[in-house]
């Protein structure tokens, strides 16, 4: 499964991308304003930095505008993956895009009905919220499964990118259901290389080797 951070913070995306497990970027309008940085700049920069696709969201709600949107923020690197909403609208820029070889993430999906309707124009990723699913009472992990099971049916290309990630269970259960990516916030990503007995078995492993008094280095 593809790693990819959610968020617009330079400095965390390095970090990530020093460990060589970073796969890719998504951003939002949400995330660009938080991080309080120009969109364009700071777009250009994490591409900088990542290899893989990095989502920048259009803002328009019309299908002409978003064309025009996407052409500016297509400049600005290769690996810029185009995201849209989930709407008629979005998805007729999906198709337009996709079918001159344009990244496009369908964002805002809560349903595995608009799962397939973006596979059908063309996505090269879904993105279906399970954090925000889970808050209004759905089960967002149901979603995942679903959206699989639809997409393997016919063989559909577009990856499921699973976002709103609230936490590392998340992650586990995007994993064993099959998704193919998931974007998750920096501290999420983080969480998962920890494990309290792992920190206990280094304590007690030093301790021991310190009492040999050797040294692999001398
Ligand atoms: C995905 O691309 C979105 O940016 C993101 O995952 C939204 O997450 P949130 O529900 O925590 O805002």
């Amino acid at each position: 499964m593809k790693f990819f951070a959610d968020t617009a913070e330079l400095d965390d995306i390095k970090e990530l991308a020093a460990t060589g497990l970073l796969d890719g970027v998504t951003t939002n309008p949400s995330l660009i304003a938080k991080s309080g940085r120009d969109f364009m700049e700071v777009t250009k920069e994490i591409c900088d930095i990542v290899d893989g696709p990095v989502s920048a969201e259009v803002v328009a709600l019309d299908h002409e505008t978003m064309m025009k949107e996407a052409e500016v923020l297509r400049k600005i690197a290769d690996n810029v993956c185009i995201k849209v909403p989930l709407t008629i609208d979005g998805l007729k820029t999906c198709k337009s895009l996709t079918s001159d070889g344009t990244m496009v993430n369908v964002t805002l999906c809560f349903s595995a009905n608009q799962a397939l309707l973006a596979a059908k124009a063309g996505a090269s990723f879904i993105s279906p919220f399970v954090g925000r699913h889970d808050d209004n009472g759905f089960n967002g992990m149901e979603l995942i499964e679903d959206i699989r099971l639809v997409y393997d049916n016919y063989e559909y290309g577009t990856e499921i990118l699973v976002a709103s990630v609230r936490h590392v269970i998340h992650v586990l259960e995007s994993a064993k259901i099959g998704a193919d990516v998931m974007t998750a916030p920096p501290k999420v990503i983080q969480q998962l290389f920890n494990h309290t007995l792992t920190d206990k078995g280094i304590e007690g492993f030093l301790k021991d080797w310190k009492s040999t008094g050797q040294s692999i280095l001398a």
